[in-house]
């Protein structure tokens, strides 16, 4: 990567964040929380061709990851700085991603998805971000995916129970198969946030 592009990406990093690494074409080029070990997991979940959509996406490891196994990817980041890194990093990595600067909710959801459906919907370490209408927004997005993929903190992390639906929706998986009614443990991997503490994802179909 030429330095001035490289500058400029660090520039931006430095504002946006690294929760994941930043990579160009295989090179870390900022080192992030766990990020391989999920990706693996999910990768096996989708196919070339495959309508992704990826709710959160920070600056675009996973959405930009899939895109380059020939997902069609529609990325959904509500920071503006994280949503540039992404369009910066995509053009970078020589793929395409549909990237929205938006925030989904209740009232955005039909504005932004219309009748839009997906293969593969992943909400990674993002649901908790709904506070009370979480379960509104999970049987949104059930209905327009085929497949959904949730990361979701432990309420031993200590870290993530400053939000209180850690705690109240526990245990997570008894809480999904009441929306979905098709839950599978996909694994369990080291939180973005502590590589000491364990976060489970889960695959959820109707
Ligand atoms: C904890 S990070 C998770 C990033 C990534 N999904 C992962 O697990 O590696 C949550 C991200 O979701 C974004 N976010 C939170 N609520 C959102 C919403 N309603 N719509 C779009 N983005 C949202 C935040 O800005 C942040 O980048």
């Amino acid at each position: 990567m030429e330095k001035t592009k490289k500058d400029q990406l660090l520039e931006r990093v430095k504002k946006a964040g690294n929760y994941n690494d930043i990579l160009v074409n295989g090179e870390i080029i900022v080192k992030g929380g766990e990020c391989r070990q999920r990706l693996d997991v999910i990768k096996k979940y989708v196919s070339k061709g495959n309508k992704v959509l990826d709710v959160g996406s920070h600056s675009g490891y996973f959405a930009i990851e899939l895109a380059r196994i020939g997902a069609d990817v529609l990325s959904i980041e509500n920071n503006k700085e994280l949503a540039d890194v992404q369009i910066f990093l995509s053009g970078e990595n020589n793929v395409k991603v549909d990237v929205m600067l938006r925030e989904l909710n209740l009232k955005t959801f039909y504005p932004i998805i219309g009748y839009k459906k997906f293969d593969v919907i992943l909400l990674l370490n993002v649901v908790h971000y709904w506070g009370e209408n979480i379960t509104e927004m999970l049987e949104k997005l059930r209905d327009i995916g085929k497949k959904i993929i949730i990361e979701f903190p432990r309420p031993y992390e200590t870290e993530a129970i400053y939000n209180p639906l850690v705690v109240k929706l526990s245990p997570f998986e008894k809480y999904l198969k009441k929306i979905f009614g098709e839950v599978e443990l996909l694994a369990t991997t080291p939180s973005p946030n502590n590589k000491d503490k364990l976060r489970n994802i889960f695959l959820c179909q109707k």
